[in-house]
Order: structure tokens, then sequence, then C-alpha cells
């Protein structure tokens, strides 16, 4: 058990990118973080960012699609840092490819890690939440839930994740626990990197070509996300829950 007073926070997908902003933010929130992401050793850099700044981390490797790890990962939490409160699906992937091109296995896995990983790992952490009358569930869904062209698979993941949210927020309610959604736009992680090499663009050209569509004129950082799960997690918004926020620089990317 922690030596802190920091409520636990569980942040999966929390080695790269948003997730380990989101970790970080967590951290200065004053929460004692679980990072949780395939492999412990993947965590190290999340949680010596967060021991440097003066917060409380734990590296937890996990694959959050399978239900016996997700359940693992939760309870070494609960038994280092405490009952985690706060749950963060942020863990990802991504498998593009046109439909008649995509195949079961890409179907597949997008739909373990986003749905099936977000589902195991709130089931298995909404427990400690409801005996402690307390608990904030956040979701990562994404603007491609509105539809986007190679994304069948993901698209779907996201807007499945978001009628996960509105039902998590209904059933949970009554027991202090809140659950929303973010649908983030363009932000500039791995992730994005990732698609810019598959399409066979410098970042720079793909990065230049997302931000012409976005409104606000730039790409998105991670740490515009870390800050809207902050929001989300904090005290202020206990009378918010089952929302979905496009955090885009614009109504849609
Ligand atoms: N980057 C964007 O523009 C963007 C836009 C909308 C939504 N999102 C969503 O935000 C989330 C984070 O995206 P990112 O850009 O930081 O991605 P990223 O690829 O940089 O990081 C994702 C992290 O999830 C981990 N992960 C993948 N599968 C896992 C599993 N089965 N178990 C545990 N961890 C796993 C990866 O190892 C990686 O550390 C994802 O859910 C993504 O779909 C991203």
């Amino acid at each position: 058990m922690s030596n802190s007073n920091a409520r636990a926070a569980i942040v999966t997908g929390g080695a790269r990118g948003i997730g380990a902003a989101t970790a970080r933010r967590l951290a200065a929130d004053g929460f004692a973080v679980g990072v949780v992401d395939l492999d412990e050793k993947q965590c190290a850099d999340t949680v010596s960012a967060i021991e440097s700044a003066g917060g409380e981390a734990l590296a937890v490797g996990a694959d959050v699609s399978d239900s016996e790890q997700a359940n693992a990962a939760v309870a070494r939490v609960a038994d280092e840092l405490g009952a985690p409160l706060v749950l963060v699906n942020n863990a990802g992937v991504l498998r593009d490819n046109l439909l008649f091109k995509m195949s079961d296995e890409d179907w597949d896995t997008v739909m373990s890690v986003h749905l099936r990983g977000s589902f195991v790992m709130t089931r298995a952490a909404q427990a400690h939440m409801i005996e402690a009358k307390w608990g904030r569930i956040v979701n990562l869904s994404s603007t491609s839930a509105l539809g986007n062209r190679g994304q069948a698979n993901y698209s779907t993941a996201k807007a499945g994740l978001q009628g996960f949210t509105k039902t998590l927020a209904i059933e949970l309610g009554k027991f202090g626990v809140t659950a929303n959604a973010i649908a983030p736009g363009f932000i500039a992680t791995d992730m994005t990197k990732a698609t810019a090499e598959r399409v066979g663009m410098s970042f720079e050209d793909f990065s230049q070509a997302a931000i012409s569509m976005i409104p606000v004129g730039r790409a998105g950082h991670p740490d515009d996300i870390a800050n809207t799960v902050s929001f989300f997690v904090g005290e202020q918004a206990g009378f918010v829950s089952g929302q979905v926020i496009y955090v885009a620089g614009g109504p849609k990317a």
C-alpha cells in the first residue's frame, strides 16, 4: 500500500503519447498513478517523469484485452497504490485498411483492445469505486467515431466506446461514479506518425494537411487531452456524466 494519502488512478496505454501526458497530469493533480502498458519496462519513462516531479507512480505490464491480465493489473495497483478510483481507458491500436482489404484479424484486434480492453478494465476497477462511493471513468473515443475512410474497425470501436460510456454513467451514477468520453481530433503522437508512414507521407506534410482542416489552425498535443481528463476527474465535474467531448480544435476534425 502506498505511503502517501494520494488517491490512486490507472491510465492504460500510459507508456507514451496521450496516456503518458494524462498519467503525468493526474500525478500533478495529486493522484498516485498506475501506468499500465503492454510491457512494464515501456512505462519506465512515464514513471520516472512523475517521480522526478515529486509524484508517485507504478509501472504495470498488462495486455488490457486479456481479462486475466486486466484483473491482475487492477489488483496490483490496489495492493501497491491503494484502491483505484480513477480509470482512464486510453490504450489503443490502429489496423487501418479499406473495407475490402481489412482482415478478420485486423477487425478483431481493434475490437479487443479498445472495446474488450475498456470493458474488462472497467469491470475490475468499478468494484473499488463502488466501495468508495466515488469514482471517475474516462474513455478515449475519437472523431473517427463519426466515420473515417480506412477505419471501419477503429471508427466502430470508437463509436462503441461512446455507447459504453453512456451505459456506465447510467449504471454507476448512484454510486458516485461518473463516466465520460473524450473524442480527440488530430493529436501529434506515435499513432499519427504511424498513419503518416502508412499513407506514404512525411509527418510534416501529413500534419500540415490535417492542420489545414482544423479551425484553431494547429495540431493537438497530448496535453490538450490530458487537460480534459483532468477536468472530468476533478470534483467540479461531479454532475457531468455520460458525455462525449470532442477535443479537436473545432466541432469535428
Ligand atoms: N493521436 C490521435 O490523433 C488520436 C486521436 C483520437 C483518438 N486517439 C486515441 O487516444 C488513445 C491514445 O492514442 P496515442 O495517439 O497516444 O497512441 P500511441 O500509439 O502513441 O499510444 C498507445 C499506447 O497504448 C498501448 N497499448 C496498445 N495496445 C495495448 C494493450 N492491448 N494493452 C495495453 N496497452 C496497449 C501502446 O503500447 C501505446 O503505449 C488511443 O485510444 C487512440 O485511439 C488518438
